[in-house]
């Protein structure tokens, strides 16, 4: 074993320094720090990778070039940099790198969050598009959101009576997952339908196997050895995933046709399936791939970016009664805020931008990945480059935001930047041909959880916790949420 080692350092060494040779002397690459032989400047990150980045870009400008093991990485920090990735150039970073993660959980790459850029991905993403996300099937969804909605308030009330403190992120994450069943299953599954330990923990686990470090992917020749256990996790979560998706397409055969305003995604891909009139290859494997996508990209998501909006709503107290102000304007003491009342909350609009500036829930967006040799702005990017762009420095560049620190939802006001992927400073969603589907949906569900917790309950921090001391660290992963969770005392306000 100790010779292997040897050996494959050996061979790191030296295919290292003649691709470094190679690439020094005919191109010029973007800026970036000096790196160590084997790790590149892997060692240069911690466990905040997007602040890392963000802090070395401060020294090497906003395309910088970095080495993680064997892989390059391109690192774009600035607004007009996205610009040239994300619009100019889109087409040439619309793939996504290979990973080894998603390999095992995507059905062999049949899925779209992790699906290489050609015929096939197209295909897919437009079916999820014109089909599952469409206006009309999210619309579908309102009364389940509307029921769901009822149901979580009423869950804080007794809290309220007994003024107790709730786990309010953990409260906001069922809520989300459960929302997303219903709508891509059509029903709530128990929790041990899944696995003993239950739906919303073997979600995150993914979220986790696929966000976490893997030699495999740096060092392609380690692949095979799997030091850290993570193919062996992987495989095991993918088979779980795979039985229960099973069984839920075998409940949807036996329930038979649906009227088309009952249907459920599953619903609709099966029909799909049958009528065999899709473009392109689509059967149970493809159905499975696209049940995880959906369910992986809405529930922590949406929950996560709430939860950082309700932090900053506490530590921001006259921002909290603005927003309070205008729902009772609009809304009233009497009633649950609805979906209908959404269009008319533009102070809510505007925090929901603020925060989603400050805390991008996708900080680093999903990589991307060049598919040809490509010049930009002068600096040679090669093919295979993993594109990461840093979405975290973006909405803090001081050239673009002033006072970039500070939660100013005012800084909206007359403005007409949005959160759609058209202004490059504010990019929550990406932007471009991988740029989020589910942008709608998402901001549905953010800005109708966010204005019911607000419209409903005072909040108070429970142990005389004062509003300095509540901290907001970050636990990074492909989605990042708080590093401790939101416990927070209600008072019911409304008036019935
Ligand atoms: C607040 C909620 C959400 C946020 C902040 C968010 C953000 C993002 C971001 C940053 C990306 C990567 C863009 C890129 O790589 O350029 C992405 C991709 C994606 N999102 Fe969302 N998302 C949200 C909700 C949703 C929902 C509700 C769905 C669907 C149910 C969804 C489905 C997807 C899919 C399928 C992709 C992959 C697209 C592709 O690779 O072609 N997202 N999302």
């Amino acid at each position: 074993m100790e010779l292997t080692w040897f050996w494959l350092t050996v061979i790191a060494i030296l295919a290292g320094s003649l691709a470094s040779l190679a690439t020094g002397r005919k191109k010029k690459m973007p800026p970036g720090p000096k790196g160590i032989p084997i790790l590149g400047h892997l060692h240069m990150l911690g466990k905040h990778p997007h602040q890392d980045l963000h802090r070395i870009a401060k020294h090497h400008g906003p395309i910088m070039y970095m080495q993680f093991g064997f892989v390059p990485n391109i690192v774009v920090s600035s607004p007009q940099a996205a610009e040239l990735f994300l619009k100019t150039h889109d087409l040439v970073f619309a793939s996504r790198p290979p990973h080894q993660a998603a390999k095992y959980l995507s059905w062999e790459q049949r899925n779209l969050i992790f699906g290489a850029y050609g015929p096939y991905w197209r295909n897919m993403r437009k079916l999820c598009t014109l089909e599952l996300l469409s206006t009309l099937k999210i619309s579908s969804f309102r009364s389940m959101r509307r029921e769901e909605l009822g149901l979580f308030v009423e869950s804080f009330k007794e809290s309220s009576k007994l003024h107790v403190a709730v786990d309010l992120s953990a409260k906001v994450s069922s809520l989300t997952a459960e929302m997303s069943c219903r709508m891509v299953f059509g029903k709530k599954y128990d929790d041990k339908d899944l696995d003993d330990r239950g739906f919303k923990t073997v979600i995150q686990e993914m979220m986790k196997l696929v966000a976490a470090p893997n030699l495999g992917d740096y060092f392609p020749f380690l692949g095979v050895l799997d030091l850290q256990g993570l193919k062996r996790k992987t495989k095991a979560l993918a088979k779980v995933f795979d039985d229960f998706f099973e069984k839920v397409m075998d409940d949807h055969v036996r329930a038979g046709d649906r009227s088309d305003q009952a249907k459920d995604i599953v619903d609709t891909m099966m029909s799909i399936m049958q009528s065999g009139e899709s473009e392109f290859q689509f059967d149970r494997r493809h159905i499975k791939a696209i049940m995880l996508d959906l369910l992986a990209a809405s529930m922590d998501t949406a929950a996560a970016s709430v939860e950082w909006i309700l932090s900053e709503l506490l530590r921001n107290p006259t921002v909290m009664k603005k927003l309070q102000k205008e729902l009772e304007q609009v809304v009233g003491l009497k009633r649950l805020v609805e979906e209908s009342d959404l269009d008319q909350l533009e102070y809510l609009d505007m925090v929901v931008k603020e925060s989603l500036r400050l805390h991008p829930v996708a900080p680093l967006l999903i990589p991307h990945y060049s598919r040809e040799d490509i010049k930009v702005n002068g600096y040679d990017i090669p093919k295979e480059s993993r594109i990461l762009v840093n979405n975290y420095a973006i909405g803090r560049d001081p050239n673009v935001w002033t006072d970039p620190e500070t939660f100013i939802p005012e800084r909206f006001t007359g403005s007409n930047i949005d959160v759609r992927g058209q202004h490059f400073q504010l990019l929550p969603f990406g932007s471009g041909r991988r740029g989020c589907p589910g942008i709608q949906l998402g901001l549905i569900q953010v800005r109708l959880i966010v204005s019911q917790l607000v419209h409903c309950f005072d909040w108070q921090l429970p142990n005389d916790i004062s509003l300095e001391e509540l901290d907001m660290n970050e636990e990074f992963g492909i989605v990042v949420s708080r590093a401790n969770h939101l416990m927070l005392i209600p008072t019911f306000r409304l008036q019935n």
